[in-house]
């Protein structure tokens, strides 16, 4: 039994959650008081992880847990890419998909979909297009079906993955070849006009390379020229001990503020591995030998860089609190050290220690470092 001290306490506490209207607090309720990191950000911004088919599946019990006590906010590693939703132009798979979509609205976790439009993980089919009234068909029929059928499911949609080059210009896909550079316009109205509410992102990686940056903001006030809704940059965030520098990763981040979007932390990983060659950037298609001198920690993680990981976890994690109103949401990408695809890229099968959870589901000192924030 509560005594009237106590149930006072509750209700003080309810109200004060009730009255801040703050984005990722509207998700916490209650929950307010446990520490975890959705808390300890709860006024500032979601946080976040992608997710694979053990966790959507409810099958990895452990990670079914640290999700539900630490995150806010979900991201589909893989099941929504094209090759796995659309394989085939009449066969779309929504099974999965939608006990993705199911576990995100079950526990209030702001869901992000991933991702509708990208040259990497598409359907083969799609490649074989050469007729641009053919694939502006398809484009359109791909996106309204998903978004359609998950319409005010999904809060955030990755309209368009990766479409840019180093140097600000469009890389050479398919749907440039066909399309030419008014594909984007298609697939952000399209998106648009499917749902008129949902979040729409422009998501790609090292968005702090300045001639990369330029070609993001060149894009977005394309379309917002055109009146083509555009709500978010996603800037991925697959970095690693040294760069980008915070300088960097804040002069982006205010940039995109001053475009007119929002911006999310879409990706967020810290290698702290060897980089093959000069090798920068997250293009999947990448892969490299792997050898000793790539691997060095296959057993543990020396506390040495144990503490280097986490005083870089929390420089940035005090960068992005100081633009918490430019960013809305950081999302980790993958729950755990262990489920990383880390280990497999862009060298196969090391051993990689990129996240806030160690192999066992443990909090790692990188953990501690930004909860300490709380204070
Ligand atoms: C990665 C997944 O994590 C891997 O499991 C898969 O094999 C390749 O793709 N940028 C993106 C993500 O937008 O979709 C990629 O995810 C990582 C780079």
């Amino acid at each position: 039994m509560k005594s009237p001290i106590q149930i006072f306490g509750c209700i003080c506490l309810l109200a004060v959650v009730a009255a801040c209207g703050n984005k990722a607090s509207e998700n916490v309720e209650a929950e307010h008081v446990d520490p975890s990191l959705k808390n300890t950000f709860s006024y500032d911004f979601f946080v976040g992880a992608a997710i694979n088919n053990g966790v959507i599946e409810e099958k990895d019990s452990l990670a079914t847990a640290l999700l539900k006590k630490e995150f806010n906010s979900i991201t589909p590693e893989n099941i929504m890419k094209w090759m796995h939703i659309h394989p085939s132009p009449d066969k779309f798979n929504f099974e999965i998909a939608d006990k993705y979509v199911d576990l995100g609205k079950k526990n209030n976790l702001h869901t992000v979909g991933h991702t509708l439009v990208w040259h990497s993980q598409l359907a083969d089919w799609v490649t074989e297009v050469n007729d641009s009234s053919a694939m502006t068909v398809i484009l359109k029929n791909h996106i309204n079906s998903i978004v359609n059928r998950y319409k005010g499911k999904i809060d955030s949609w990755d309209v368009v993955n990766e479409a840019l080059n180093e140097d600000g210009t469009l890389r050479e896909s398919i749907f440039l070849e066909v399309l030419g550079d008014s594909y984007l316009e298609l697939a952000f109205e399209t998106a648009a006009k499917a749902d008129p509410d949902v979040q729409l992102v422009y998501n790609d990686y090292n968005l702090t390379n300045p001639e990369k940056r330029a070609g993001v903001i060149r894009l977005v006030k394309k379309l917002k020229e055109k009146n083509i809704k555009i709500d978010a940059v996603g800037m991925q965030g697959h970095w690693n001990l040294e760069g980008p520098t915070l300088e960097e990763i804040e002069t982006s981040i205010i940039a995109y503020h001053d475009a007119g979007v929002k911006v999310s932390i879409s990706e967020l990983d810290i290698t702290v591995l060897p980089n093959p060659w000069d090798l920068e950037g997250a293009e999947v298609s990448q892969n490299f030998e792997n050898s000793p001198s790539m691997n060095p920690y296959p057993e543990s993680l020396p506390d040495s860089v144990q503490n280097i990981l986490a005083k870089r976890y929390q420089d940035i994690f005090k960068l992005f609190r100081k633009h918490r109103d430019k960013i809305d949401r950081v999302t980790f990408w993958g729950i755990n050290d262990g489920s990383s695809w880390l280990n497999n890229w862009p060298i196969d099968d090391r051993t990689n220690y990129p996240l806030l959870f160690d192999r066992n589901y443990r909090p790692k000192k990188a953990y501690e470092s930004v909860m300490e924030l709380n204070k």
